[in-house]
């Protein structure tokens, strides 16, 4: 914790006195996007906050100012790693220092309740403690290096659709033992500085105006930081009298003028304000925006591109293996697949940064085997919509470097801005861009494309585009928004595109005309537009035989099946589990073709893989950050282990998945199945899923013996075994640890995860390992926490389904 934790309130409540309620009203929503409000008067500047949680973008989106782009949080979860977690947190307040910015806005700890949830990328599991743990570390990470952490969306916002208005429905049990849970361990345990109210309505309460942001929270949990809200998520002077503080995004807001008459007229009262704003400064104390407070300059110091690579490897899953990997000096590789080439590093939506470059795993193969002989096959089409232009491919007409010219005209055609970019995805979202006066944008670059044939070019944004190719009008279309998620239409908008002839190497003079429409609100100042090309029309097939060709000829094939930007992203759920595209049917071929085939897969959540069992090996390696082909090559040689295991359940067939539904009924949605959901759901319906939570191989074995356990003292009983590594390399094993209460009085899982440990040994090394046990992790919420006495079995295994021994421990 750094000097400013706790801020003394004398200071504080000085800098209040001096303020008029004018002043304390207007600090009390946003200056901007990412800002607050500066009051010179009482030395208090600025804050900047940002998104995260993968890394930090900073107050612009722009490819000129990059950020490190770690993996993705299903990845991050997957280490089962504490102090991985509390690295990545504090790697991210580096780099928010880098960049300026105060408060981090992440972790997001919502719940994997369904795997069709678009954001589950985002999110760590679908397990309240382990999710509870490493959300506290990371935090902790964050904030011992003086920057705010936002634990978020608080709460039940654990899926996108109608995510504005649906009113979850979901008993004060679930709510304490599973969704609140991740939540009171980062504030009661990790002082979080900062807590972000959600979209939804909880049991019949918008979020930011729900009961919960003062019990639990403040009452019990003694949270006394900044509940922010969710991008336009406060949508009424009456929220101004709940325990919600800060209004975001700003200049304008349902508070302002509004509120200040309502305190004047005695609706709301002084003293609510007052507490807002007095957190307000203690945030403002906490990250040195406050004279006398000043900014702590990180401690942590670590290569952040290390540690991306690093962490990408801890959170790689091996779901199987047999014997293939690691690879033992390949003379010729069949590099397979469109996210070979074209990685997805992270999910879309709120959470993008932009990362100076990235390692692909076609790189990686190529770097980690320099002798071998690299075969290169698309083996199928899996992007949808527009892909952003190749950056080598374009050059600024205006200053001859590499790049495009941006201008923005009025509605006579004079210039207001004019800008120099390097990439053709333009995000303005906060910054200078006067988008709200603005009516036409231009770009336009000499674009020299690589490949002769047919290909579509357009734009992708929601409004009225003309594509120009060398003077001429090639068309001119109106993109709609799909669906009413306005974060949706602005962060992952629809494309529009036209055939056009290429030849390699011939540059064209490529210009966009764009009329936006016009958002309302929050986004009335912000513009999203991605000019870009779509796949040329292929035959699938001959993709297919070309990449088994190859396979056929290689010593080892690697394919790298995957999602694409359309199916996980912010502002929409996703409609089923399976692989876009052809790549179930790649992957058989490949199979076919060539035995010794490594499967790598690149999603952020569970996807089908319905040819798992004749696949040699599977690495799962998620999001993986900007050194995911790094990660890849340390994987396959086996310089490093798969560090991983799941988080998640995955399953083999969609219609198996006990919890999925995500749609809701007359604007709400019921969670039915109260405790019961992931694994706890599985275990239940007696299911068997292709890989249960907690499933991850590595290239070592284990024996786990000598288990005992002690009495509970002072809330608290150790587990203690000998976990031996059997096999003859180094390697990590992560011990887990379920209760289970077959004659508990209550309804319970059939077993839940109390605990886990970490273990790391040498070849034919033994290690004592201890893995505490709250009892509050036995007990149950019925209005308070009940300690249910008598006997509780504890399951000690490498899954929830592979359990090697069990034991017992009495309440
Ligand atoms: C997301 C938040 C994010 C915010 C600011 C919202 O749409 O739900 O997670 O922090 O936008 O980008």
């Amino acid at each position: 914790m750094t000097q400013y934790n706790n801020p003394d309130p004398s200071l504080l409540s000085e800098c209040l006195a001096k303020l008029t309620l004018e002043d304390k009203v207007r600090l009390l929503t946003g200056r901007d996007f990412w800002t607050t409000w500066p009051i010179e008067e009482i030395g208090l500047r600025r804050m900047v906050v940002s998104d995260g949680p993968s890394g930090v973008r900073g107050e612009v989106w722009d490819e000129r100012s990059p950020s490190l782009n770690l993996p993705s949080a299903s990845s991050l979860s997957s280490s089962w790693d504490t102090g991985i977690a509390a690295r990545y947190g504090a790697v991210a307040a580096v780099e928010a220092r880098r960049k300026g910015v105060d408060v981090v806005l992440g972790p997001t700890i919502n719940l994997h309740r369904s795997p069709l949830g678009g954001r589950h990328f985002e999110a760590f599991s679908e397990d309240p403690l382990l999710t509870a743990h490493l959300a506290a570390a990371y935090v902790r990470g964050v904030q011992d290096n003086g920057v705010g952490a936002t634990p978020k969306h608080y709460v039940a916002n654990d899926f996108e659709t109608d995510r504005f208005t649906v009113d979850v429905r979901v008993s004060d049990r679930a709510l304490r033992e599973v969704y609140l849970r991740a939540f009171e361990d980062a504030v009661v345990r990790e002082g979080a500085w900062l807590v972000m109210s959600a979209y939804n309505s909880i049991n019949g309460a918008t979020a930011t105006e729900n009961e919960l942001l003062e019990t639990p929270l403040n009452s019990e949990w003694g949270f006394d930081g900044v509940v922010i809200s969710d991008w336009t998520a406060v949508r009424s002077v009456e929220s101004a009298k709940h325990s919600q503080d800060l209004v975001m995004p700003g200049p304008d807001g349902p508070w302002g003028a509004a509120l200040v008459e309502a305190v004047r007229s005695g609706a709301v009262d002084e003293a609510a304000i007052d507490r807002k704003v007095l957190r307000l400064l203690r945030l403002a104390a906490r990250v040195g925006a406050l004279e006398g407070f000043e900014p702590t300059e990180p401690e942590h110091r670590e290569d952040g591109v290390a540690f991306a690579r690093e962490a990408a490897v801890e959170g790689s899953v091996l779901l199987a293996n047999d014997g293939l990997l690691p690879l033992a000096d390949p003379a010729r590789i069949a590099v397979i697949g469109h996210n070979a080439l074209h990685a997805r590093t992270q999910g879309g939506g709120s959470a993008t940064v932009l990362p100076e470059r990235i390692v692909s795993p076609l790189e990686g193969v190529r770097a980690a085997f320099p002798d071998a002989e690299v075969s290169y096959s698309l083996g199928a089409i899996v992007q949808e919509g527009l892909a952003e232009l190749d950056r080598d491919a374009m050059r600024n007409p205006v200053t001859g470097e590499p790049g495009a010219r941006v201008e923005m005209l009025d509605a006579d055609g004079a210039v207001l801005f004019t800008e120099d970019r390097l990439a053709s995805g333009l995000v303005y979202f906060g910054g200078d861009a006067p988008i709200g006066e603005m009516t036409t944008l231009v770009f336009e670059t000499d674009y020299t494309p690589t490949e002769s044939g047919p290909q579509r070019i357009g734009f992708a944004s929601v409004g009225t585009g003309r594509v120009l190719i060398d003077g001429e009008l090639l068309t001119e279309q109106t993109a709609q928004a799909i669906g009413t998620d306005l974060g949706a239409a602005f962060l992952s908008p629809p494309a529009v595109s036209a055939p056009v002839q290429f030849r390699s190497g011939r540059s064209v003079r490529l210009r966009v005309e764009f009329s936006p429409q016009r958002m309302d609100g929050g986004l009335s100042n912000a513009l999203s537009i991605t000019i870009g090309t779509e796949p040329a029309d292929m035959d699938a097939d001959d993709l297919i035989a070309e990449a088994s060709r190859a396979a056929a000829e290689a010593d080892v094939a690697v394919v790298v099946v995957g999602t694409n930007s359309r199916v996980e992203s912010e502002g929409y759920d996703r409609a089923d589990l399976n692989l876009p595209g052809r790549q179930d049917d790649l992957v058989r071929a490949v199979l076919a073709a060539n035995p010794r085939t490594v499967v790598l897969v690149n999603s952020g959540s569970p996807v089908l893989l319905p040819w798992r069992e004749q696949a040699a090996a599977i690495v799962l390696n998620y999001f993986a950050g900007q050194e995911y082909g790094a990660a890849v090559g340390d994987l396959l040689t086996g310089a490093r282990e798969p560090g991983g295991r799941l988080p998640t359940t995955w399953p083999a067939a969609i219609d198996d998945v006990p919890v999925l539904d995500v749609t809701p009924v007359d604007g709400a949605l019921a969670y039915d199945e109260d405790l019961h959901i992931g694994y706890r759901a599985w275990l239940r319906a007696g299911t068997t899923p292709a890989y249960p939570f907690g499933h991850g191989l590595g290239y070592t074995t284990w024996e786990l013996t000598g288990v005992t356990t002690t009495e509970f003292t002072e809330g608290v009983a150790a587990v203690e075994l000998t976990a031996r590594n059997t096999g003859d390399r180094a390697g990590k094993h992560v011990v887990q640890v379920y209760a289970s209460r077959p004659d508990s009085t209550v309804d319970r899982p059939v077993r839940w995860l109390v605990g886990f440990a970490t273990v790391r040994a040498q070849a034919g090394q033994a290690v004592r390992v201890r893995v505490p046990v709250q009892d509050r992790d036995l007990a149950h919420w019925d209005d308070g926490w009940q300690l249910e006495p008598g006997e509780y079995t504890l399951h000690i295994g490498s899954s929830v389904l592979d359990i090697s021994t069990t034991t017992t421990a009495r309440l």
